[in-house]
C-alpha cells in the first residue's frame, strides 16, 4: 500500500506490542520538515467531518491537507459556513474529525487518551473565541488563573502570572473587574491573556474581532501580532478583516469544507475592502 495514501498511515497504530503509537515515524516523507527547515506545528491529512441532522449531511470539511508552521502567523478566510470554525474545532481537539487526522507537534490527536488530550489542550493550545467565553462571575484575574489550576500551577505564581499577563494586554488595572464591567475589547483582552495562562505553542482564534469596532479590532490584532513576534507564538486567526490579513505571514481560503487556496502574504494584495 502506498503510505502516503493510505489512511491508517503515517504513525498508525501499532498494536503488535500492545502498545498505540502516538509519534510519527521519523523515516516517513510526511514527517520531514517541510519549506526547508521550518517545523511543522499542525499537519493535517484528508481531514473531513460531516454533520448529519435528521435526513440532511452536512460537509463541513470535505478532505482538508495543509500543514502549519511553527512561529507562523495564518490567517483563515472564507464566508460564513465555509467550514472555518469546523477546523478550528479539529485541530484544537475539540472535537473529532469524521475521518482523517490531525497532528499537533507530529503526535497524531486522535491516538491520544482523555487525559492526554487534556494536557495537550491545557499546555500547548490557546483558544480565543468571537464571544470571549469568560466565566461571567470571576474577575479578570480569575478568569486568566482558571487554566493555571487546571494546570497544577500554585495560587502564589498562578497570581503573579495572571497579574502579568494582564499587564501584557493592557488590564493591569482592571483586575478585578467582571465580564459585565468590562468592554468588549476589555473581556478579549482578558481571553487573550487567560490564552496565554499555560504558554501555549498556538493560539486558535476564531473570528477575535467579530463583534468590535475597528479601532478597538485593531488593538486586539496588534496585541495576537506582538504575542506572534515577541514570543514566538503560532496564531492561526479566522477573520474577515483585512488588516489583520496584512499582518499575516501566510492566507488560507477555505470554501465548501476545501481548501481553495493558500498564498503567502507577499503573494496577495491586501487593500481596504478587498483581497486578490
Ligand atoms: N454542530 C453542528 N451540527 C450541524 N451542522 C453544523 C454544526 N457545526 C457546523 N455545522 C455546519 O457545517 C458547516 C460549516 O460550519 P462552520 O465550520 O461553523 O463554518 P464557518 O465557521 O466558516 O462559518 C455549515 O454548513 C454549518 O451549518
Ligand atoms: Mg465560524
Amino acid at each position: 500500500m502506498n503510505r502516503l495514501q493510505g489512511d491508517t498511515a503515517p504513525g498508525g497504530q501499532d498494536e503488535s506490542n500492545g502498545k498505540r503509537v502516538a509519534i510519527m515515524d521519523p523515516m516517513d516523507p510526511l514527517t520531514r520538515k517541510a519549506d526547508g527547515e521550518r517545523a511543522v506545528i499542525i499537519r493535517t491529512r484528508h481531514l473531513r467531518k460531516v454533520y448529519r441532522m435528521g435526513s440532511q449531511t452536512v460537509h463541513a470539511l470535505a478532505g482538508v491537507d495543509v500543514e502549519i508552521y511553527r512561529g507562523e502567523f495564518l490567517c483563515v478566510m472564507g464566508p460564513s459556513g465555509s467550514g472555518k470554525s469546523t477546523l478550528f474545532n479539529m485541530v484544537g481537539g475539540l472535537d473529532a474529525p469524521t475521518s482523517g487526522r490531525v497532528f499537533i507537534d507530529e503526535v497524531d490527536v486522535a491516538q491520544l487518551n482523555a487525559v492526554e488530550l487534556a494536557f495537550l489542550r491545557c499546555q500547548k493550545i490557546g483558544y480565543i473565541f468571537q464571544t470571549y467565553n469568560l466565566v461571567p462571575y470571576m474577575t479578570a484575574l480569575e478568569n486568566v488563573t482558571v487554566p493555571m489550576a487546571f494546570a497544577g500551577v500554585p495560587a502564589d505564581e498562578a497570581r503573579d502570572r495572571g497579574m502579568s499577563l494582564l499587564e501584557l494586554v493592557g488590564l493591569k488595572d482592571r483586575w478585578f473587574h467582571r465580564p459585565i464591567e468590562m468592554s468588549g475589547g476589555q473581556q478579549q483582552r482578558t481571553a487573550i491573556a487567560r490564552a496565554m495562562a499555560n504558554q501555549p505553542a498556538l493560539l486558535l482564534c476564531d473570528e477575535p474581532t467579530g463583534n468590535l469596532d475597528v479601532k478597538t479590532g485593531d488593538e486586539i490584532h496588534h496585541i495576537l501580532k506582538r504575542l506572534n513576534t515577541d514570543r514566538g507564538v503560532t496564531v492561526i486567526c479566522a477573520t474577515h478583516d483585512h488588516r489583520l490579513i496584512a499582518m499575516a505571514d501566510r492566507i488560507l481560503w477555505i470554501r465548501d469544507g476545501k481548501i481553495e487556496r493558500l498564498a503567502k502574504r507577499s503573494e496577495v494584495v491586501v487593500e481596504t475592502g478587498s483581497v486578490e
